[in-house]
């Protein structure tokens, strides 16, 4: 007998943010003091591909730890979460890590929010072709300022997935902030966490000897160079990335070799010799410290899965 024809169904909800948005947050952040950019303007489709290499690095040791989490305890953290939920991720990328856990869940559906548009689209159309039952909502959106999701998302207990330690990129009281609205009842939270450990490992996995993390972080302002006219010389910016750890967080930055003044958006912009553009914060935690802030935010643990060495952990909250 031939198997059922079932055609995959995927929905694309476009919202991504408009290049106005860019270029003001653009002007306020070269404007401010000191100069800063938020890390999702990194994810145009060369930073996401860039993103997919750092990946694959031997030093970037999040992606490789929650993958293998995934593989060991993925049935284990879908027996947590439960069956038939809408599964909501948040910042899916590439879409690798979902793929562990869509077999045991039994979703309702599944929604990937991404502001990279065409890493989303293109990781959304494999995942509807390879579970053409499942209805799979591809939505391109900024997630930042709070998660909305379109009327077009069915309703019903959610489970939000938060892989790849990407909470790490806010503040805790952003990330409070974030995933507060979300613990409405009967909903669940699985999240990556990157935990604390020794400061080397810390710095190696995002300034990685093969220079990928920092063409990453170039590319910034490679991006801007193309959608907002400006004029930033790359060899006139060095990557760096150290542990600060009065915040207890990995920064990103690029820091200017030479004064200079760089035209962007429309305005013109001075670098001092040694003046630093912050990127990229991301915040390590204890577990402890992650579990209050969770609950600070409505989240109360129910599952926790790390590593051997304590270096990476998934954890699972309800509302
Ligand atoms: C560090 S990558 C993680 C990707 C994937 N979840 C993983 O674990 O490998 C962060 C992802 O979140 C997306 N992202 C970052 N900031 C975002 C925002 N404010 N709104 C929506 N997506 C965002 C990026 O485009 C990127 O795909």
């Amino acid at each position: 007998m031939n198997e059922p024809l079932a055609l995959p169904r995927l929905v694309f909800i476009d919202r991504e943010p408009a290049s106005a948005t860019f270029a003001d947050e653009v002007r306020d952040g070269l404007a401010a003091m000191p100069k800063r950019l938020s890390p999702k303007w990194f994810y145009d489709t060369l930073g996401s591909r860039l993103f997919d290499a750092i990946c694959a690095l031997p030093a970037y040791y999040p992606t490789r730890l929650e993958m293998a989490l995934f593989a060991r305890h993925g049935e284990a953290m879908a027996a947590c979460a439960g069956t038939g939920r809408v599964l909501v991720e948040l910042g899916s990328g590439a879409g690798e890590k979902v793929r562990h856990l869509l077999p045991h869940l039994e979703a309702a559906a599944y929604v990937a929010v991404d502001i990279s548009r065409d890493a989303l689209l293109s990781a959304a159309r494999s995942q509807a072709e390879e579970t053409p039952l499942l209805p799979v909502f591809a939505v391109c959106d900024d997630f930042a300022s709070g998660l909305e999701l379109p009327a077009a998302i069915p309703d019903g207990p959610r489970l939000y997935f938060y892989p790849g330690s990407s909470i790490g990129n806010f503040t805790p009281d952003e990330a409070i902030a974030l995933l507060s609205p979300l613990a409405t009842p009967g909903c669940g939270l699985l999240i990556g966490v990157d935990l604390i450990k020794d400061v080397a490992v810390m710095e190696m996995a995002y300034d990685d000897p093969l220079g990928v993390t920092a063409a990453f972080n170039r590319n910034l302002l490679v991006r801007m160079n193309r959608e907002l006219g400006g004029n930033f010389d790359l060899p006139r910016f060095r990557h760096l990335a150290r542990f600060d750890a009065g915040h207890g967080r990995i920064e990103m930055h690029l820091e200017s070799g030479v004064a200079q003044d760089v035209k962007v958006a429309g305005r013109v912009f001075h670098f001092g010799a040694g003046e630093r553009l912050h990127t990229e914060s991301s915040y390590k935690y204890r577990l402890d410290d992650f579990t209050a802030l969770a609950l600070k935010a409505g989240w109360r643990r129910r599952g926790c899965w790390t590593d051997a060495d304590g270096w990476f952990a998934e954890l699972y909250f309800e509302a």
